[in-house]
């Protein structure tokens, strides 16, 4: 499978050190050139590779580590999001939800970016935590996922667990995923809950 991270910020460099740490070929793009991106990927490892938005949203599976208000303008960079696999790391923190139409945040990424399966994940923790391995002395850290597709939140969970995290998988956007998201200036029980499964 090829993997796209679009953002190469707080949270994209810490989702490409995740893949890195696991020698698995990664995209990281941002509107920044693939020349000004290259120092930034090499510095997290020789798998990290910088492209133009453009060639990263051509991978199968389109990682979100960019600012939520970015999406509708994301959602129009390709021509159909049809067999796309998205997983979506951003919070819609401060958005008022009735600009949302008192929809889920990844709802509307969802309902913007149509034929793709999107899968909520990694939102929930703050980027300095994710930065870290996952796995400590044979315990995995929790990542919770949220998907209105079981299949696509398998495909996931496996991504997820190949990177050293054990998938919890919460249920749709609208019921799941609202109890891991920023809605308005607040936060759902779930945010900043970091968690381990215990190694057996
Ligand atoms: N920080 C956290 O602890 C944390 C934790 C969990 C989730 N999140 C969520 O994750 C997302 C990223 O957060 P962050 O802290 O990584 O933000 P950040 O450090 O500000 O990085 C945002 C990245 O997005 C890129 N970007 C901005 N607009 C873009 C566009 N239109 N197209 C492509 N790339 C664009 C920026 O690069 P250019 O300016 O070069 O384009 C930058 O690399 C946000 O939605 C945030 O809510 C953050």
């Amino acid at each position: 499978m090829s993997y796209s991270i679009l953002g190469a910020g707080a949270v994209g460099k810490a989702l490409a050190k995740a893949f890195a740490r696991k020698g698995l070929e990664v995209s990281i793009a941002s509107r920044k050139s693939v020349e000004a991106l290259a120092p930034i990927a090499n510095a997290i490892g020789p798998t990290v590779i910088p492209k133009s938005l453009n060639d990263a949203l051509e991978a199968e599976v389109i990682l979100l580590a960019i600012p939520f208000a970015t999406y509708p303008e994301i959602a129009k960079s390709i021509p159909t999001w049809e067999g796309k696999l998205v997983i979506d790391a951003t919070n819609a923190y401060g958005v008022p939800p009735e600009k949302l139409g008192n929809r889920a945040s990844s709802t509307a990424i969802a309902e913007a970016l149509a034929g793709a399966d999107l899968v909520k994940a990694f939102n929930h923790l703050p980027a300095a935590t994710l930065a870290q391995d996952p796995e400590i002395d044979g315990d995995r850290r929790v990542l919770f996922l949220s998907s209105n597709s079981e299949g696509a939140a398998r495909k996931v969970a496996s991504i997820v667990e190949q990177l050293g995290y054990a998938g919890v998988f919460l249920g749709k956007l609208e019921e799941g995923g609202r109890l891991v998201q920023a809605h308005g200036n607040s936060w759902a029980p779930l945010i900043f809950q970091d968690l381990f499964r215990k190694g057996e």
